[in-house]
């Protein structure tokens, strides 16, 4: 299969590395890469490694419409940077592929979280699919696992810390670090989106919450009907208090079915230390799901990096009808 790559960053990168480790098993061709500052490289016959492990491209392409004319790619890999307020520049990446007929793989959850039900509906005409597995949860199964082996049970609600980036910047505080230290740190493990303010204010969060709702709750909603409050109001101080009285803070991500419709909301929550939300570490992820067969389970995801967003794509990419 012919991928047309669009944003080539930390996700973009680390799953070329993926692919090339796994050749062998899962022969894909990359066709094209098209990027905002560093031009666009497209061979139809499929680009050399010298092209994929280069820094800049050629010429920018004048168009993502052009762009994936030219690459002849039977899949768009949507990778470009996440804006929580429209979801835009990727969700028209996303409809210009749809329309010529090519599956869609993404790792922004910018448009599942503002236009899910749309895009799956336009996708479902053209007859390709549009997969986003690691939007929230990185290679950890969150959607496919609802997808494949989760049939006839209703979501009634879903609790999860789903924004690592905020829980390494409250654990390097607990550590007495500065806030800025540990959004410092985060940033060098690649885990931060391009505008760090949307990790710690929580419209990353928020944006999971309306995709968890959208996909799995059929909520129709957007980031903005999140009630969100970040981790921008703790300090140090405040955070090695609470870690004192052997507790400590998580922003959490909360979802539920009320008799007014759906509830969501992304909180700093101080927590006691062995609750089930507080006691992973470091980059981990971790999200309930509460149903009417299933009661509540979940899945969890220790320590992720770039590579596991990389798999989630991946995972996506191997399935494709
Ligand atoms: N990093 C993670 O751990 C992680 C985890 C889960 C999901 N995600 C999601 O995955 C996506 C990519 O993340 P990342 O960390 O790889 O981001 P990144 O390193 O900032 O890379 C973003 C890429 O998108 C390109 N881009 C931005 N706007 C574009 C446009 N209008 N047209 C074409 N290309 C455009 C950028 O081009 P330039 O290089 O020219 O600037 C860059 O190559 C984001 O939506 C993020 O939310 C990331």
């Amino acid at each position: 299969m012919k991928l047309a790559i669009i944003g080539y960053g930390n996700v973009g990168r680390a799953l070329v590395r993926l692919l090339r480790q796994k050749r062998r098993e899962f022969p894909f061709t990359i066709t094209g890469i098209h990027t905002l500052r560093h031009g666009t490289a497209v061979d139809a016959g499929g680009l050399s490694e010298s092209v994929t492990d280069a820094a800049d491209f050629g010429v920018r392409a004048a168009s993502v419409e052009e762009f994936l004319e030219a690459s002849r790619a039977q899949v768009a890999v949507e990778l470009t940077t996440l804006n929580p307020s429209t979801g835009e520049p990727a969700a028209a990446h996303i409809r210009a592929a749809i329309a010529r007929r090519m599956h869609v793989v993404t790792a922004n959850k910018g448009p599942v979280a503002h236009s899910y039900a749309a895009l799956r509906d336009e996708a479902a005409c053209a007859g390709v699919d549009f997969r986003f597995e690691s939007s929230v949860m990185d290679g950890a199964p969150v959607f496919n696992l609802w997808r494949h082996t989760m049939p006839g049970v209703k979501v009634l609600g879903f609790t999860g810390v789903l924004n690592s980036t905020s829980k390494v910047v409250i654990e390097a505080m607990e550590q007495g670090e500065s806030f800025d230290a540990g959004l410092a740190k985060a940033r060098s493990l690649g885990i931060t989106e391009s505008d760090g303010a949307y990790d710690v204010q929580g419209w990353d969060s928020a944006a999971k919450t309306a995709a968890l709702a959208n996909v799995l709750m059929d909520a129709r909603t957007t980031p903005q009907q999140v009630t969100t409050r970040g981790i921008t109001r703790l300090t140090p101080e405040r955070v090695m208090e609470i870690a004192r009285a052997g507790k400590t803070v998580r922003l959490v991500s909360r979802g539920r079915r009320t008799s007014g419709g759906i509830s969501l909301r992304v909180r700093a929550e101080v927590l006691e230390r062995h609750d089930i939300l507080s006691c992973t570490p470091g980059t981990s992820n971790l999200i309930l799901f509460h149903t009417d067969l299933m009661g509540t389970f979940g899945t969890v995801s220790i320590e992720p990096g770039v590579e596991q967003t990389a798999y989630g794509v991946f995972s996506d990419l191997v399935s494709l009808r």
